[in-house]
């Protein structure tokens, strides 16, 4: 790695950071290795309040469901919200929300609080109680962020659904968390267009499994015409509104289940991620302060949804812990142009902006090819941090990202980070770290990434492995739902003695820093927009269409802007169809994953053959359909292919 660009932070930078310079990374790191429970037990004291506090750390006898802070009592959105209240920040903004037509509100914490008590004891007006499950289907909004808390303050589990999922998707996950009641809104707003929410929860009531469901809360946010089922539906403000502002939180365990989020896997069915309250919350607030180095004066805006961890991370939990201002945006960075972001930031004066790759790929495309949109046709000074997270970025969008968001003086964070890990594992601390674009840099303190071979042992520098956890960290995932042993068999395989936490990435290290670099998912995850796909989920998905399809394999191609694409490869029950009827069952088929998962899910390539590349024994060769995704020449053996003739056929010639 001769040729790579270093980037320091300056001098400026660096001195006023919350982690500032070298030496005390290194110390904080030399803490957390002579003394693990020691340190995260001090951060835990110093960022937390506890109503009991707790006195034990880390319990590792029933591993690998490990506990933290077990004996302690907290409640999450006391400390989200009334403790910043009574640190004096009441009348502080704590949300700026804009709508995706440019309309701003503001709430303050003071305001925050109040409609999360609303929102609590309506909760709890209509039986909701603690250890309850709730479903949240809800654009990115001020009460999406206080149905969440409501939920946190009562000791009831929510579990956000993204709002681009479908019915089926919903109806799955409301299955098997057994949820009591359903926080949605009666459409959503994106770039212009109303789009069903309340619809969507309707049909997914009506696929059958969610009996569960006793009542469904409807936040009004556009006033579209949809149906109210007596007895079950109600309008959020009628019976919020009505309720006191104030609501003695839910003091519960440390290890109190606070979100169950659902993401993709290996194999069909998504896993419901569990996460704690203490542990979790910690990390949300600890990665805030020093990987985003947030100050008292800061304008925050993470422009993930709410319905990933993201958006529960670093809009939901960790700013607010902090008593900080962010923003949360309704819409779309291309609506009502691809300058929307940067005008966002000049507007109200952004300091710290945290997004995707593939989002800064499609506005540098849109930027160089119009001026008006180009990030120079605005104000962008009040930015002193950026970040970047959900998938690897390549050199050349950090480069453009650094100079013309950033101005060349705005240290990048690339942070890595999954669903099950809660927060940032792997990342430059801004104060800290010289950034190579591309690489995640260094562990966060605490964390104990390490690069390994398929037996566990530590793979040197500079050649590549699978990337590990070798002690387990708070804000890890605790078991999936329902399932805790393929919660062992996902993250703590036998391979490993059970030892290491498997990320389920490869990774390697640069031979000179040390610097990690995420080579891809080692599993059959696909990363798209940064999103995360099972193929085995999109397989069942095309296969669920009965009266078209006989068999599916699903693989993920490199693309420009979404970093992967997904690629289909089809069998029929009928002959094989060519030309335009090709594209007309492509379509259908499309529309048909789009119904079962969600349009993030829609195949962008689907090709059709008569069967799909085979072993003697039946095996689809995975191989060589990635190779024909990515049209490139099959060198590999094709000797046990048992029916060669079906390449030419899969090959795109179009
Ligand atoms: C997978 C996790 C964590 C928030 C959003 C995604 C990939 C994530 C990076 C990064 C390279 C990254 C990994 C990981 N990923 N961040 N900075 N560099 N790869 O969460 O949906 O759980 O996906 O996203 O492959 O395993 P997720």
């Amino acid at each position: 790695m001769s040729d790579i660009t270093i980037h320091q932070p300056s001098a400026e930078f660096v001195k006023q950071a919350n982690v500032s310079g070298m030496a005390a990374y290194e110390a904080l790191c030399k803490k957390a290795e002579t003394d693990y429970e020691g340190f995260w037990a001090e951060q835990a004291r110093e960022l937390l309040s506890w109503k009991t506090p707790f006195t034990k750390v880390l319990d590792e006898s029933n591993a690998p469901f490990f506990k933290w802070f077990e004996d302690g009592t907290l409640n999450a959105s006391y400390n989200c919200l009334d403790r910043n209240i009574e640190k004096g920040l009441g009348d502080k903004t704590a949300i700026i929300f804009e709508a995706d037509g440019g309309e701003v509100t503001k709430a303050t914490y003071s305001q925050l609080l109040a409609k999360t008590c609303q929102y609590a004891n309506a909760l709890k007006s209509v039986g909701v109680k603690k250890g309850d499950r709730v479903m949240i289907y809800i654009s990115m909004s001020i009460e999406g962020v206080a149905a969440m808390q409501a939920c946190a303050r009562i000791g009831a589990t929510h579990s956000v659904v993204f709002g681009g999922f479908s019915a089926q998707s919903l109806r799955d996950r409301v299955e098997d968390t057994g949820a009591v009641a359903i926080i949605t809104a009666d459409q959503q707003v994106r770039g212009g267009k109303h789009l069903p929410l309340k619809a969507i929860v309707d049909e997914a009531l009506t696929l059958g499994g969610c009996d569960s469901v006793k009542n469904v809360l409807v936040v009004n946010r556009t006033g579209g015409d949809i149906a109210m089922t007596a007895g079950r539906d109600q309008w959020m403000a009628d019976l919020a509104d009505k309720q006191a502002t104030t609501c003695e939180p839910e003091w519960v365990g440390a290890e109190h289940p606070l979100f169950l989020l659902y993401t993709s896997g290996s194999t069909g069915k998504p896993k419901g991620v569990q996460h704690s309250t203490g542990g979790y919350l910690l990390h949300a607030a600890l990665t805030t302060k020093w990987t985003f180095d947030l100050k008292d004066n800061d304008v925050f805006w993470c422009t993930a949804d709410i319905g990933w961890v993201t958006g529960h991370t670093y809009i939901t939990y960790g700013p607010l812990a902090l008593g900080g201002t962010e923003i949360v945006f309704e819409g779309v960075p291309t609506y009502p142009d691809a300058g929307r972001f940067w005008k966002m930031i000049q507007d109200h004066k952004v300091s710290i902006f945290y997004t995707a790759p593939t989002a800064i790929r499609s506005l540098i495309k849109a930027a160089e090819a119009n001026d008006a949109v180009h990030p120079k046709s605005y104000d962008l000074s009040s930015l002193r941090l950026l970040g970047s997270v959900g998938e690897p970025i390549n050199p050349a969008a950090w480069e453009w990202y650094y100079k013309h968001v950033g101005g060349s003086r705005c240290p990048i964070v690339d942070t890595f980070w999954q669903t099950e890990t809660g927060g940032h594992m792997i990342t430059p601390l801004p104060g800290v770290t010289p950034m190579v674009p591309g690489s995640c840099t260094l562990p966060f303190p605490g964390i104990q990434a390490a690069v390994v071979d398929e037996a566990g042992h530590d793979m040197p520098n500079g050649q590549g492995g699978i990337l590990v956890v070798k002690r387990p960290w708070p804000s890890m995932i605790r078991t999936i739902w329902n399932d805790p042993e393929r919660f062992i068999k996902s993250y703590y395989p036998e391979e490993f003695k059970g030892k290491y936490y498997l990320a389920g990435d490869g990774a390697i290290r640069d031979e000179k820093t040390g610097y990690f670099t995420i080579t891809g998912r080692i599993d059959d995850v696909l990363n798209v927009s940064g999103h995360r796909m099972g193929t085995m989920e999109i397989e069942s998905a095309l296969v669920s269409c009965t009266e078209l399809v006989a068999e599916a394999a699903v693989v993920g191609r490199p693309d420009d802007t979404t970093g992967e694409a997904i690629c289909a490869f089809v069998v029929l029950k009928r002959s094989r169809p060519t030309g335009d009827e090709a594209k007309a069952i492509a379509k259908i088929l499309r529309d048909h994953v789009g119904k079962e998962i969600g349009p993030i899910a829609k195949p962008k390539d689907i090709r059709f053959g008569d069967n799909l590349p085979k072993t003697r024994s039946g095996k689809i060769m995975r191989r060589l359909l990635r190779s024909l995704a990515k049209n490139e020449a099959i060198t590999q053996d094709t000797s046990t292919l048992e029916n060669p003739a079906i390449l030419d056929q899969l090959t795109d010639n179009h």
